[in-house]
């Protein structure tokens, strides 16, 4: 199976929710000053949104830090997005924001922490997702 990095502020939601995926997951850090870590194999991203009113900022800093790297983002493969309805239009919309910039899928949305649905969905749909990228590259 391929890689996963994922981005989570103080509030932990997403943490939270690679937690209980269970798999292994880099974490880019909070910090600036912390090291970003380098992926070696193609990956998919996890991250939450944060958009002011108009949708602007969608993307926090450090994922743009990341993703900035060509060799980074030549690994991307697709990226999962959290948010929180209650922010209506710009409801994860950091996921369309890197799928349009990086042309790559946006492969599932949830709130929050998640539920137990969306850790069972996502566990299925990426061993499904790397399945068929390694039959592509057969
Ligand atoms: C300042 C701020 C702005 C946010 N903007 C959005 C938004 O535009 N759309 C959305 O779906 N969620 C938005 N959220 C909700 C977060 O994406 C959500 O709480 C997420 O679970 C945070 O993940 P984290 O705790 O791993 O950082 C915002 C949260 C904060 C604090």
């Amino acid at each position: 199976m391929g890689g996963l990095i994922y981005f989570s502020s103080g509030s932990g939601n997403t943490a939270r929710f690679v937690d209980q995926l269970g798999l292994i997951a880099g974490r880019i850090p909070i910090s600036p000053k912390d090291e970003i870590p380098a992926p070696a194999r193609p990956y998919v991203l996890i991250c939450p949104t944060y958009a002011d009113g108009e949708g602007r900022g969608a993307v926090p800093k450090q994922v743009i830090r990341f993703l900035n790297d060509p060799g980074r983002r030549a690994l991307l493969r697709g990226v999962i997005a959290a948010g929180n309805r209650n922010f209506g239009a710009t409801y994860a919309l950091a996921g369309r924001v890197i799928s349009d910039k990086c042309k790559v899928p946006v492969l599932y949305r949830f709130e929050l922490a998640g539920t137990v649905i969306d850790i069972s969905r996502v566990r299925a749909g990426l061993k499904k997702f790397w399945g068929t990228e390694c039959l592509t590259m057969a």
